[in-house]
């Protein structure tokens, strides 16, 4: 993860990337909103989607230009609105070690900042980039929409299954790490197939980057995740892991579970095989993701990209083993 962000070519195009992103999150006619946007995109993050779309776009032989540059803004403002508005929805009062929007200004404005970032996206997507590519982004705000719902509908479900949490992930999460792939392959003009190839990888290392993400919620510390530790529990969340695990716990979670409790459901989880489960699980989609890789040959892009999912892996692995 880190080597791809510090691949020198990657490296380069994130520095043109975050000047644009400062630009359109800075591009209100009312300080207020550039106020509050400018604090969320500059509160850190690993800048992990507009990576892979400067990685994507190597891979394809094609330098990263103004357009792919803009385009993989794009897909980092839709990620940064879809934040403000999760955490709006979570009631959250944290993110990345600091303060939310809706804790900092109230409800209403971290909606509509919200809003105004995904709208100048889709703006900067149509005028500054191609019809083809901003319609890929419209559809994937539309799953991303898609997917949360379906996580907000099945909260508390004590009989969620499987496949409506890999349902629900795939829109929430996987779909922007797919479009954050294919609108690099739309702009090189790659074939279809190659097109094809580089979004089912996207999707493929979404999927891995949201299970662990859930995984490291039960496993983490709260130091080590710079939130509470156990949210998904609290919000009534039945996480993939949660549900590959073979501790039931599921008759425990409720609506205001006390600290105690969580504590409990947490403790059963860790000592049961729901970590080894997880892993296995992306393992399995790791192998997917490197086998739908299209040829490449710029040899360190390659590399990169077929080491990310593992590397990612057992980043998260160390980080569980840490905590
Ligand atoms: C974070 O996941 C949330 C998402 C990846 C998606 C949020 C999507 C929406 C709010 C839908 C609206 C978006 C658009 C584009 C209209 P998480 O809650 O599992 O992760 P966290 O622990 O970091 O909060
Ligand atoms: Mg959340």
């Amino acid at each position: 993860m880190i080597e791809l962000v510090q691949t020198p070519a990657i490296a380069q195009g994130l520095r043109k990337v975050e000047t644009r992103i400062r630009r359109l999150g800075g591009s209100s006619e009312l300080a207020g909103i550039n106020d509050g946007a400018g604090r969320i995109i500059t509160a850190g993050g690993k800048r992990l989607r507009p990576a892979m779309t400067l990685a994507a776009s190597l891979a394809l032989g094609k330098s990263p230009d103004r357009r792919v540059i803009t385009a993989a803004a794009c897909v980092e403002m839709i990620h940064a609105g879809s934040l403000i508005h999760d955490d709006l929805m979570d009631g959250a009062r944290q993110r990345r070690g600091t303060a939310t929007l809706n804790a900092e200004l109230g409800a209403g404005k971290a909606l509509v900042i919200g809003d105004f970032m995904l709208a100048r996206a889709a703006l900067a997507a149509i005028t500054a980039v191609s019809r083809p590519v901003a319609e890929v982004l419209a559809a994937t705000a539309v799953e991303l929409a898609e997917g949360q719902f379906q996580e907000t509908n099945d909260l508390y479900d004590a009989r969620r299954t499987r496949e409506s949490a890999i349902r629900s992930i795939t829109g929430k999460t996987a779909a922007l790490f797919r479009a954050s792939c294919l609108v690099a392959a739309v702009c090189a003009h790659a074939s279809p197939e190659d097109r094809a190839r580089m979004a089912a990888y996207g999707e493929r290392f979404g999927l891995i980057f949201q299970i662990l993400d859930d995984l490291l919620d039960l496993t983490a510390s709260s130091r080590t995740l710079g939130k509470p530790a156990g949210n998904d529990l609290r919000q009534g969340v039945y996480s993939l892991p949660l549900l590959l695990s073979d501790a039931d716990v599921r008759h425990l979670l409720g609506p205001g579970m006390t600290d105690e409790q969580v504590t409990e459901v947490l403790e059963r989880l860790r000592a049961s095989r729901m970590t080894a489960t997880t892993l296995e699980y992306c393992r399995g989609l790791a192998a997917d993701a490197v086998a739908a890789l299209p040829v490449i040959h710029d040899e360190e892009i390659a590399r990169v990209l077929y080491g990310l999912p593992t590397a990612y892996i057992d980043h998260a692995m160390e980080l569980t083993m840490a905590s």
